[in-house]
């Protein structure tokens, strides 16, 4: 059994209510008999980019198993390059920040799907050339896409102003290629849809969820900044179904 504890959207900012709602999540994962085998956090890990953020974004994720991140919206690659050095391994500099990763007999293939100082999303066509170029090397267990941004329209009016652009080339990449589950982030919201013949997950925002706008919120924002923070788990058996659950700890 290979368990993937999946976090996202920390938005570390510096101050104790975003630091308090990550060590929730990352307290609990701690807590287990058992440990998991990778902790993946699918970015937007600072809210601002700043280097003192990524400096609090290393502490927060320094736990006794492999930690995979990779960025989001929020995030600015060349201060997450530094601060995160001990977690990021990537070719190049700058943006884009794409790795492919080997944990414990999985391959995580993190793909950077933002765009420099803009909120939405695409993966540009020399990203799916690489992109298709690792999905086709040979590898022999399970297999997982993760990004910031989903592959899907939230159905949401803030949210889908930020959405990952030109989803058509990107699905005609990932088609029939061997892919797990595709791992996301960026709509605060847990989320179960399929892709291109694949299933997408989407772990919960840890910061705050973005409930549908026909959903009651507790400010006049679209976010709501006290719902429980909470983190996905994904299992993977050979010769059995994948499976996630979604877990709110108090
Ligand atoms: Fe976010
Ligand atoms: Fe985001």
């Amino acid at each position: 059994m290979y368990v993937i504890a999946h976090l996202s959207d920390p938005h570390l900012d510096g101050t104790e209510e975003a630091r308090a709602r990550l060590r929730r999540i990352t307290s609990y994962v701690s807590s287990f008999s058992r440990p998991v085998d990778v902790v993946l956090v699918t970015g937007d890990l600072a809210d601002h980019g700043l280097p003192e953020e990524y400096a609090e974004v290393a502490s927060e994720l320094s736990l006794d198993v492999p930690v995979l991140v990779l960025p989001g919206n929020h995030d600015v690659s060349s201060p997450l390059r530094t601060g995160l050095a001990s977690f990021v391994t990537s070719p190049g500099e700058g943006h884009p920040v794409h790795q492919v990763r080997d944990v414990g007999g999985a391959r995580f293939v993190l793909v950077d799907s933002t765009v420099p100082g803009a909120d939405h999303g695409l993966i540009s066509p020399d990203s799916l050339t690489w992109l298709d170029g690792v999905l086709r090397e040979p590898f022999d267990g399970p297999l997982f896409v993760a990004m910031h941004h989903p592959p899907l329209n939230l159905r949401h009016p803030v949210m889908d102003q930020w959405k990952l652009e030109q989803q058509a080339p990107l699905a005609e990449v990932l088609t029939a290629k061997p892919i797990t589950a595709i791992l996301t982030g960026h709509v605060h919201t847990a989320i179960t849809t399929t892709f291109a013949g694949h299933p997408v997950l989407g772990a919960p925002g840890i910061r705050s969820t973005v409930p549908y706008d026909f959903e009651p919120t507790p400010t006049t924002s679209f976010l709501d900044p006290t719902a429980h923070p909470g983190l996905a788990l994904h299992v993977h058996s050979p010769g059995e179904p994948f499976q996630t659950t979604f877990r709110y700890p108090l």
